[in-house]
C-alpha cells in the first residue's frame, strides 16, 4: 500500500495511476461500515483509494473535533489488510492553508435536518469533498447511507459541477440489534448504548408498518415518537430523494431520517424505502 502524505504526494502519484479509481473519503476510526465501502470499490474499480481527514470546517464551536477519535496507525493496519492501494493522510495546513470553507450548502437543502442543527456543517463537508474529489480524481467515490442528506448534497454537488465521478451510495452496517455503526458509537457507555438501539428499533416499527401497507407519514412519526421514548429528539422527518418532507410514503422514493440523543451523543439514523 502507498501512502500519500501530502497534496503534491498524492497528485504525483495520482498521475501515475492508469486505471479506474475507486475513492472512499473517511474521517478514520474504520469501522465495519468503511470496510465494507472500501469492499465495493475494491470489487468495481482496477485501484483504490482512500483518504483519512479529520476535517475541521464540518464541526461547529463546541463540537467534538478534538476529542474525534485519531487512529491512523490502527487504521493503516485496516486499509493494508483491505486491500487499499493507496492511503491520502494530509494534514490540515497543507489541505486549507489560512483558507475558510468556500463552498456553501444549498440555501434549503443544505439548511434543514442536520443543517438546522449543525449550522455551517455541509459547506465544509462539501468544502472538503470537492478538495478531495480535484486532488483524487476519482471515478468512482463510495458513500455510506447512514448519512443520508450528505450523501444527497454530495451527489448533487457531484451532478451541479459536472464531475465526471459516478457517486456509489452504499448500504449501512449495523451492529447484531440494529445500532447503525458510527465512529462516534465509542461516545456511548453502556446506557447510552442500550438507549440508542431505539433509533434503529423505531425505523424496523417503521418498516414493519409501511409493509402493512402503512403509507401516512404522520402515523408513523407517531410510532417512531413512541419507541424512542424518553430520549430527547432533534428530529424525526420523512422526505423524499431531494429531502422535501413528504405527507405519503412512495416505496423506493422515501427516506425517513431520525436525529436523537443518547446523553450527550447525537445520533442519526435512517432508513432508505
Ligand atoms: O462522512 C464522513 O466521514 C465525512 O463527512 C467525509 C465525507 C469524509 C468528509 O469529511
Amino acid at each position: 500500500m502507498i501512502v500519500a502524505r501530502s497534496v503534491i504526494e498524492m497528485k504525483e502519484k495520482r498521475g501515475r495511476v492508469n486505471a479506474n479509481v475507486g475513492f472512499v473519503a473517511t474521517m478514520g476510526a474504520l469501522h465495519t461500515g468503511h470496510l465494507s465501502l472500501i469492499e465495493r470499490a475494491k470489487n468495481e474499480n482496477d485501484f483504490v483509494v482512500v483518504s483519512i481527514f479529520i476535517n475541521p470546517t464540518q464541526f461547529r464551536e463546541g463540537e467534538d473535533f478534538n476529542r474525534y477519535p485519531r487512529k491512523l496507525e490502527a487504521d493503516s493496519v485496516l486499509c493494508k489488510a483491505a486491500g487499499v492501494n493507496l492511503l491520502f493522510t494530509p494534514n490540515v495546513e497543507d489541505i486549507y492553508g489560512n483558507d475558510e470553507p468556500t463552498i456553501k450548502a444549498p440555501t434549503i437543502t443544505g439548511h434543514i435536518l442536520e443543517g438546522k442543527f449543525r449550522e455551517e456543517h455541509f459547506d465544509g463537508v462539501l468544502t472538503i469533498v470537492m478538495k478531495l474529489f480535484n486532488i483524487v480524481q476519482p471515478n468512482r467515490a463510495y458513500f455510506g447511507k447512514k448519512d443520508a442528506q450528505q450523501a444527497i448534497l454530495i451527489t448533487k454537488m457531484t451532478n451541479a459541477f459536472f464531475f465526471n465521478i459516478e457517486i456509489a451510495l452504499c448500504e449501512t452496517v449495523r451492529e447484531n440489534g440494529g445500532l447503525a455503526l458510527s465512529s462516534r458509537n465509542i461516545y456511548l457507555s453502556k446506557s447510552e448504548k442500550s438507549e440508542a438501539f431505539k433509533l434503529s428499533k423505531a425505523l424496523f416499527e417503521a418498516s414493519k408498518l409501511i409493509k402493512q401497507n402503512e403509507i401516512r407519514a404522520l402515523a408513523i412519526i407517531q410510532v417512531i415518537t413512541e419507541v424512542l421514548k424518553p430520549l430527547p429528539i432533534d428530529y424525526i422527518a420523512i422526505v423524499d430523494r431531494e429531502l422535501k418532507a413528504i405527507e405519503t410514503i412512495k416505496k423506493g422514493e422515501t427516506i425517513i431520517l431520525i436525529a436523537a440523543r443518547a446523553g450527550t451523543t447525537r445520533l442519526i439514523d435512517n432508513m432508505w424505502i
